[in-house]
């Protein structure tokens, strides 16, 4: 048993467990009217309703002891003041410092903040009035972000988030694959002579970014040669952009300080303000930075960061949920599931804790879901009559502010589905029974805005960094990804008949000679 399993607030969380295990949702909400109002709150022009979920009173009161007892108010001192919070990396994670209001943050942070947003401000008025040129000498007028994980999963779902605000001309598109086949879509139908790429890549090492970037060169047709206006960089390693052929001006910076799937307040969102204009990038900082202010200063049971991120430890550690469904009921939100898979699952999928002792209790869930309505008709059915507790958190409300009867049945079906999920009905016959019982979250924004946007972000990280203090885990590295990257390395030699290393598996021979079988030409096999 470790220190915090074993520990009085774990423990008590545990006997409060045992004496809710035969009280229902659907009982919790009979026997008690105020139930909706007061399990409900809102934060950064966000509203929260968490009845749904299998808490009580003193649930919520002893997962606060549970944060208090993990010394959450200190950590989250220690988050703004740019402690080393990456102890692995000895790095402070200061992505706070990019939407803070003026004054609010030290200059070592917002100075460098501030140059790299009037940097952006520039490039954006030059690209959206048709005035940035590539080396022909013709205006831009498509965009290509190249870059993977969180140099492309911000900018996509963004872009896609607030395109009822996008006023410009400029097409956008976004390459991630290293499979040729997703620059090839990317680039259909574009003219080289007005394209631009940004390479968005916090390392410039990336191979997959490499790789497209490079065939991007070769995409333009210039051999590599005299392409250098037909590229734009973000990156911290700006020796490496230049090496690449990358003109200065055009070298946007990222900072250690910003983790790669924190990173799209910074010029990573480059293609967001391309897309909506600088005011509404500045927008989104400016929500989330509302809800940094809430995060900081609000108790911690009407704090809606760690409320959400306390709830999650509840379905997770005293419930037994693997996972946790994302489920926006908007068609622009489309990107957010997969977007947050990564905030949560590369920040929180961790097996030891910050001295590096295995832990004996689950971190994060699989994070996964669609837009709603389409699950609805391709996983619901599991949720409403499977055998797992999957929590829901349903995103509504983001209609943009239309009015119309598509976005009243899309709402209303958000609001069927949750209730269906909590309640139940009790079916014919067996077959027909719908168990409910299934807790869930709603989050309703005031409309897809971009403000609204940057709090909702925002929420969802200080929720991953809530849950990281309560586990002891470092949230903000993810070595695990360099395995596969280290093995992936070592194999490619065999597909040109090259040695394999030694330690290869059987198995992996085996696919590997299959592979190099099947794509050798004809007269080869
Ligand atoms: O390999 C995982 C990862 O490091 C992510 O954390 C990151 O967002 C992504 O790769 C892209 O990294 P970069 O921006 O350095 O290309």
């Amino acid at each position: 048993m470790s220190k915090l399993t074993e520990s009085p607030a774990w423990t008590a969380l545990e006997a409060h467990r045992e004496t809710l295990e035969d009280i229902r949702l659907a009982d919790m909400f009979k026997l008690d009217p105020g139930r909706a109002a007061r399990l409900s709150l809102d934060a950064a022009g966000l509203f929260l309703d968490y009845s749904k979920q299998r808490v009580t009173d003193e649930t919520i009161a002893r997962l606060a002891t549970l944060a208090r007892q993990a010394r959450l108010g200190d950590w989250i001192e220690k988050l703004f003041t740019a402690k080393a919070v990456n102890n692995t990396e000895n790095r402070a994670a200061m992505h706070m410092a990019l939407r803070g209001a003026p004054g609010e943050f030290p200059e070592t942070h917002s100075g460098p903040a501030a140059a790299a947003l009037a940097q952006m401000r520039d490039f954006v008025t030059q690209a959206r009035n048709g005035l940035l040129r590539t080396n022909s000498g013709e205006a831009v007028r498509a965009i290509v972000n190249i870059g993977i994980g969180g140099s492309d999963l911000g900018p996509r779902m963004a872009v896609r988030a607030l395109r009822g605000h996008a006023d410009t001309t400029l097409a956008l598109r976004f390459v991630s694959n290293g499979d040729p086949a997703d620059l090839a879509a990317a680039t259909a139908g574009l003219d080289p002579a007005s394209t631009l790429f940004i390479v968005s890549s916090k390392t410039f090492g990336t191979a997959e970014t490499l790789a497209n970037a490079q065939a991007a060169k070769a995409w333009l047709g210039k051999g590599g040669e005299q392409c250098e206006a037909h590229f734009a960089a973000v990156t911290s390693n700006t020796a490496a952009a230049l090496a690449f052929g990358i003109a200065p001006e055009r070298i946007f910076p990222v900072w250690d300080w910003v983790g790669g799937r924190y990173s799209i307040w910074s010029a990573i969102g480059l293609p967001v303000a391309l897309s909506s204009g600088m005011e509404a990038f500045e927008s989104m900082l400016a929500g989330a930075g509302d809800m940094d202010r809430h995060f900081r200063s609000a108790p911690l049971e009407s704090n809606m960061p760690a409320l959400l991120g306390l709830i999650g430890i509840w379905n997770v550690n005293f419930l037994g949920a693997a996972t946790q469904a994302i489920l926006p009921y908007a068609e622009d939100l489309r990107d957010l599931p997969a977007y947050l898979q990564q905030l949560e699952m590369e920040s929180n999928g961790k097996h030891v804790d910050r001295a590096g002792k295995d832990v004996d209790y689950d971190t994060a869930p699989v994070v996964w879901g669609m837009a709603g309505s389409n699950g609805q008709h391709a996983f619901h059915q599991l949720l409403h009559q499977g055998t797992q507790l999957v929590p829901c958190d349903f995103v509504v409300g983001a209609s943009g502010g239309a009015h119309t009867a598509e976005h009243y049945l899309l709402a209303a079906n958000a609001l069927a589905q949750s209730a269906a999920l909590a309640f139940g009905e009790k079916g014919a016959n067996a077959f027909q029974n719908c168990p409910g019982n299934q807790p869930s979250n709603t989050l309703v924004l005031p409309g897809l805005t971009p403000r609204a946007l940057g709090a909702l972000l925002a929420l969802y990280e200080h929720k991953v960094f809530v849950q990281s203090v309560n586990w002891n885990i470092n949230p903000f590295d993810q070595f695990g990804v360099e395995l596969g990257k280290k093995i992936a390395g070592g194999l490619l030699p065999g597909f040109t008949g090259g040695a394999l290393p030694a330690q290869t598996d059987t198995s992996t021979r085996q696919l590997l000679a299959r592979l190099t079988g099947l794509t050798r030409p004809k007269h080869d096999v």
